[in-house]
């Protein structure tokens, strides 16, 4: 947005609608190529949809930023009342990131390239107190960006006749290529940053009110 000669051209997902024709307003009055598209990254059917409206606009898919996010702090004593919330939390901030790269993968191995940013938290690098369930998705986030950053590494595209990977499997042990994906997991990109910005003295995170 701030570089629209760069030609990126984006994709904005949101589940509110009025946000994100906002900010597909905002990237072409600055010169830039945008679309949005209305998903709820807890639906996977959603995010299928909107990869295939994208690939049927630009062609392919280089970026994902799984992104979308809620942050219900409440202390356990509060589970009655938090209940919900944290269970919202789990689907989009964990379930939402798996939806999210499952919609993207196969057409980033198709294309031969693809990048994963998954915004993760510093309260999924250690325990907070009031932050149990959004830091154990934020972990979660980070176990799985982790998982993810090696794995498509040894995956070739190549498949069995059900469309199931042959990578690591009996009849094909230990194949391996240059990365085809790589994933750039949250925590640590947001914590050089933060460290970056706070300086040697960074302090731990309190939940918010
Ligand atoms: N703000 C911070 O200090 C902070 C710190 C660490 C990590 N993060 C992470 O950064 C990300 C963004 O946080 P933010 O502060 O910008 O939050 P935000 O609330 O400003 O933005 C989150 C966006 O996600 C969208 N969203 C929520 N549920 C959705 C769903 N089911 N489907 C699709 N979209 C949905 C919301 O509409 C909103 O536009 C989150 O993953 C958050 O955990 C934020």
């Amino acid at each position: 947005m701030k570089r629209p000669d760069w030609g990126a051209k984006i994709v904005c997902l949101d589940i509110g609608a009025d946000a994100v024709e906002a900010v597909v307003g905002e990237i072409a009055t600055a010169g830039g190529v945008a679309m949005s598209s209305v998903a709820d990254v807890r639906n996977i059917d959603d995010l299928r949809a909107a990869v295939a409206a994208a690939v049927a606009r630009f062609g392919r898919i280089d970026v994902l930023v799984n992104n979308a996010g809620t942050m219900p702090l409440a202390f356990l004593s509060d589970h009655a009342e938090a209940l919900q919330a944290w269970n919202d939390c789990i689907d989009i901030n964990f379930k939402g990131v798996i939806n999210g790269t499952v919609a993207v993968y196969d057409q980033m191995i198709s294309q031969g390239s693809g990048q994963i940013v998954n915004i993760s938290s510093i309260y999924g690098n250690h325990p907070v107190v009031g932050s149990s369930v959004h830091g154990a998705t934020k972990a979660a986030v980070n176990y799985f960006s982790n998982s993810v950053r090696h794995e498509p590494r040894e995956d070739q595209g190549q498949r069995d006749q059900a469309g199931r990977s042959t990578r690591n499997r009996p009849d094909n042990p230990g194949c391996r290529t240059a990365s085809r994906i790589a994933v750039l997991g949250g925590a640590r990109a947001e914590h050089s940053t933060m460290r970056e910005a706070a300086g040697p003295a960074s302090t731990s995170p309190r939940p918010r009110p």
